[in-house]
């Protein structure tokens, strides 16, 4: 109950290998129609945690914040992989995305700065807020919305990865 009861869960990487465990963590855990969303300061490591993602997920490409061209699609040996960065879109093109499709889509969505586009979101999703720390450490805020996320987080803190 305790457990189940917590709204968010944390997780402190002190290394850009901590952040890459992360991801690894969180793809064993993907279904088709995962949604994560990024937020946090320019430099928090939003895009840094993707590439350890997207190599996790079986992405050779490398992969960089999608900041111009919005959405960029890889396909991935286990799903394919769908990376947006919102930092600059205006509201009327954010409806225009056709979001929907990637999010009820078979592949997994990550969002780099999702805040700006809050009311386009799933309401089921895993939201992810990294904060700085000094140079090197990175403090992931985990916020799980519907079950499938509650879980994750729930069995991530069972085998000692999150607070
Ligand atoms: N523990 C860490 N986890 C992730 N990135 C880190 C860490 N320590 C240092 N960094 C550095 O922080 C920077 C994060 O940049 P980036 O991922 O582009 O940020 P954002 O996409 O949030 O603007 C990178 O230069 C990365 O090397
Ligand atoms: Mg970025």
């Amino acid at each position: 109950m305790r457990s189940l009861a917590q709204s968010t869960f944390t997780y402190y990487s002190h290394h850009e290998d901590d952040t890459d465990l992360l991801g690894k963590l969180l793809a064993a855990c993907l279904i088709p129609g995962s949604v994560l969303t990024l937020d946090g300061d320019l430099g928090a490591g939003k895009t840094r945690f993707s590439q350890g993602f997207a190599r996790a997920i079986g992405i050779q490409e490398h992969v960089n914040s999608p900041t111009f061209t919005i959405i960029k699609e890889y396909e991935g040996t286990k799903l394919p992989f769908y990376h947006m960065d919102m930092y600059r879109i205006s509201q009327e093109e954010a409806d225009e995305l056709g979001l929907e499709d990637y999010f009820y889509g078979t592949g997994v969505t990550l969002i780099e700065w999702s805040s700006l586009i809050e009311d386009l979101l799933p309401p089921e999703r895993l939201a992810i807020t990294i904060s700085l720390q000094g140079d090197q450490t990175r403090v992931f805020h985990l916020t799980p919305h519907g079950d499938p996320y509650v879980s994750w987080c729930v069995q991530m803190k069972e085998n000692g990865y999150l607070q």
